[in-house]
């Protein structure tokens, strides 16, 4: 079964029960100031899992692209993969347990046809802060599943949250028995072996995790689950990793057509960036030094490295991009219209790269002449991280080329170093995940509405085609990204906070309203992703100066904000300038 037949068969079965397919949300989470990119299906749903109601009622569904970096140096393994598509269907305050294990039951064996003896079960065991979840066993051996393939463990393996704090709860994994012959008695779904392959999660969301580590009980119990889709897909076609399946294939067998050696790690690192690049870039990050961009940075430029160390030419790159889109637009048919713009910006960056790579093989080869000259044969580690740190120049080439150079070099050491000065540059982006998923506590709400405010100003004072390209919001400022050509005058920027001012001094008053997405749209409503929005949308109206889709929350009159001020107004990417302001009280 090809990928796009499961995702559809998912959708139509949880359709069919009741749930609502929503659209999937962009990876670059709009108005969440807690995480890069979207990493999992119920990050956008966070609002409706604490209670606010969701426009397309209790029970949803749909495939949410999703991008997790936290194990990017594992890709080019058999199993590791940094952007991947979520089926996921929630229960919000409506079914719990008993429903939604019988209905991924009912799915996985009827619609899906795995054998039920091919099936293990994981469920919590308890502790002090839940009980051990007898219940869900039960339901598990009414669905089908015989006692010896209930398997019982805890936090690290049977909870789950997204960060540090937020909605969360027991979970219960299901796993796919591959048949392998299991790794010593004690083998069990737990065991990383590869004998059980994990292939759905299903949280059971009643608690909230609280910021001293305290658990609160939510106002309602959800029910959030999540399965692979490229896993679910290797599996029922009985191939070995996902990059074996339809969506992968295309691009690894051209790599090894045109590559000069048969480097697997290398390929499924190329096709993996390759892909993962694509769907970053689609949704408008763009390269950069920092935070999203630095991402998407450095998976274009792996992939660089190692479409190289394949031996294939890099001008073949602008190709690959062609066929990859050719591949997933069956999954993602938007891709097709920012073909151009996507090579663009990965070329783009590839060439950037191969600049770097140039400048820093000079400055590698004034190194090694004064090492020479030393009569040494091992280059310091010093030199080579301020070839990395100067140059950008990636520690594994400064090591391919010494050896081509004859010299050895230290990378136990070198390893040191890196891991200080990525404690030091992490400490920063780590700042963004300690609050776990959005909070919208009393600032942040302040500032979403200022936020739309400053999406109407600008249209009034810079330009009435400035539309809002990102966001992001903490307790303590907010940063607002808009497409504009210039950099803001002084006078732009002091009239843009004097008539944001205004509006708040006129204390006018916010109120949502539900309609349909096409009508919000035709009556004017701003919108910055229309795919992303269901066919019901809540629209979100500020006296007569803003009105926007959005899913709030708001305050309820303008003169709750305080005084708006400006702190800083720079170009973020090409085209791109952003405004990082902050609410105060006057005195
Ligand atoms: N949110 C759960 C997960 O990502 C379903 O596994």
């Amino acid at each position: 079964m090809k990928a796009i037949e499961i995702r559809e068969k998912y959708l139509n079965f949880f359709e069919k029960h009741g749930h609502k397919i929503i659209p999937s949300a962009p990876l670059i989470p709009e108005n969440d100031s807690s995480v890069l990119f979207t990493t999992a299906g119920m990050q956008p749903l966070v609002p409706y899992l604490l209670g606010e109601k969701h426009p397309e009622g209790t029970r949803l569904t749909d495939y949410q692209k999703c991008l997790r970096t936290n194990d990017i140096d594992e890709v080019g393994d058999n199993r590791h993969l940094t952007y991947f598509e979520m089926l996921g269907n929630w229960s919000l305050g409506d079914y719990f347990k008993e429903e939604s294990i019988q209905m991924s039951y009912d799915f996985l064996t009827q619609e899906l046809n795995i054998p039920s003896e091919k099936i293990s079960v994981t469920c919590f065991a308890g502790d002090e802060d839940c009980p051990r979840d007898e219940i869900t066993a039960n339901c598990w051996k009414r669905a089908g599943i015989p006692e010896e393939r209930i398997y019982f463990y805890g936090k690290d393996d049977n909870w789950w949250i997204a960060g540090e704090t937020g909605p969360c709860g027991a979970d219960t994994e299901m796993f796919y028995d591959t048949g392998k012959e299991p790794c010593g008695p004690d083998c069990q779904p737990s065991c990383d072996c590869g004998k059980y392959v994990e292939i759905w999660n299903n949280v059971f969301m009643e608690f909230y995790r609280n910021e001293d580590g305290s658990y609160s009980k939510l106002k309602q119990h959800n029910v959030d689950t999540g399965m692979g889709l490229e896993r679910i897909a290797f599996i029922l076609q009985g191939k070995e990793t996902p990059f074996d399946i339809e969506i992968f294939e295309p691009v690894m067998s051209k790599l090894q057509e045109l590559s000069k050696n048969d480097n697997i790690e290398s390929r499924r690192i190329a096709t993996e960036h390759l892909r993962a690049s694509i769907m970053i870039s689609a949704d408008g990050e763009r390269p950069s030094n920092v935070d999203r961009g630095y991402i998407l940075r450095r998976l274009i430029r792996r992939m660089t490295r190692h479409i190289s160390k394949l031996g294939v030419d890099l001008n073949c790159l602008s190709d690959l991009i062609d066929l990859n889109i050719d591949t997933l637009k069956e999954l993602y048919p938007y891709l097709e219209q920012k073909r151009e713009l996507i090579k663009e910006v990965i070329v783009g960056e590839k060439d950037k790269f191969i600049k770097t790579l140039a400048r820093g093989e000079k400055e590698f080869n004034k190194v090694i002449d004064r090492i020479k000259s030393q009569g040494k044969d091992i280059i310091d580690s010093k030199s080579i991280f301020k070839l990395y740190e100067t140059y950008g120049f990636p520690p594994e080439v400064t090591k391919d080329l010494a050896t081509e150079n004859g010299m050895k070099v230290d990378m136990n050491e070198i390893n040191e170093l890196f891991k200080e000065h990525q404690n030091k540059s992490r400490a920063g982006s780590e700042q963004k995940f300690k609050g776990g998923l959005s909070s919208s506590g009393e600032m942040e709400t302040k500032y979403h509405t200022a936020t739309h405010l400053l999406n109407a100003a600008l249209k009034i004072i810079v330009n009435k085609d400035c539309h809002q390209r990102g966001s992001n919001i903490t307790s303590e400022r907010m940063r607002f990204d808009f497409n504009c050509d210039h950099k803001l005058t002084p006078e732009e920027k002091q009239a843009t906070e004097d008539l944001v001012n205004k509006w708040i001094d006129d204390d006018l008053v916010v109120s949502h309203t539900e309609m349909e997405k096409q009508k919000a749209i035709d009556s004017g409503a701003e919108c910055m992703f229309v795919e992303r929005y269901p066919d019901i949308v809540t629209v979100y109206t500020i006296g007569e100066v803003s009105k926007e889709i959005c899913g709030g929350p708001h305050v309820n009159r303008t003169s709750e904000l305080g005084h708006f001020k400006i702190k800083k107004e720079e170009a973020s990417s090409a085209g791109i300038r952003r405004i990082k302001a902050v609410l105060v009280h006057e005195n």
